[in-house]
């Protein structure tokens, strides 16, 4: 057997999948397990969330036109996110794991698209479920720019209206798994792991 000499670890993680996206609401947790898992798996951690803070924090025209529709919580236009995400995956050879990309159906067309230009695939969709109730006293734990109850409330109700269609999306092309949210950081990884393997 070709692997008989590698000791089990380096089998397993040769395995597990290296093309995913995290998919869930506000304060599910996307972003603190994503980038734990694409540290220790050597997955590029791509957040649309995070690199148009970026830009808005540097004071780039894109960030200029992003910063208002961010602060009221709704989407940015896709033109602008499919630009940011095309670049990153262009430059990229390795495994990628996106975090709150794609947020709509256009989006997920966009990144089919992309991705067959690309000659690369989605291995599996993480989704994470969680309470309403649960995600808002953590996000108003954290108090980003557009945690505050309204806004969240907002961002909540974009999210069912624009993102969970991609629910079903995602499940008719067999790409689907959820994960149970509740709970520590360390078991909903492990959670997590038990689906990538
Ligand atoms: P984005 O940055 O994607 O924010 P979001 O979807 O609202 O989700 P969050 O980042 O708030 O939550 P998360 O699931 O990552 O949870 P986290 O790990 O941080 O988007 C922000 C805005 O950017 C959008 O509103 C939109 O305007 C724009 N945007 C981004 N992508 C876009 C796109 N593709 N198209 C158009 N517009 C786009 O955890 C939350 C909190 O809970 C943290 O404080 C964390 O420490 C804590 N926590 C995590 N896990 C646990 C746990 N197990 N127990 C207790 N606390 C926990
Ligand atoms: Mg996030």
């Amino acid at each position: 057997h070709p692997f008989s000499s590698c000791p089990d670890f380096v089998v397993r993680s040769a395995a597990m999948k290296q093309r995913l996206l995290f998919l869930g609401p506000p304060g599910a947790g996307k972003g603190t397990q994503a980038q734990q898992l694409a540290e220790s798996q050597g997955l590029l951690h791509l957040s649309t969330g995070d690199l148009l803070r970026a830009e808005v924090a540097a004071g780039t025209d894109l960030g200029k036109e992003a910063e208002a529709v961010m602060a009221r919580g709704e989407l940015v236009s896709d033109a602008l996110v499919l630009a940011i995400v095309r670049s990153r995956l262009q430059a990229h050879t390795g495994g990628w794991l996106l975090d709150g990309f794609p947020r709509n159906v256009a989006q997920a067309d966009a990144l089919a698209q992309l991705l067959e230009e690309l000659d690369q695939q989605i291995e599996v969709v993480v989704l994470m479920e969680l309470d309403d109730a649960v995600l808002v006293q953590r996000l108003l734990g954290r108090g980003r720019a557009d945690d505050n109850e309204a806004v969240i409330r907002h961002r909540l109700e974009v999210y069912r209206q624009q993102t969970e269609p991609l629910i079903a999306y995602y499940r008719e092309r067999g790409l689907l798994q959820s994960v149970e949210a509740a709970g520590t950081v360390e078991a909903i990884a492990e959670r997590i792991r038990g689906v990538l393997g």
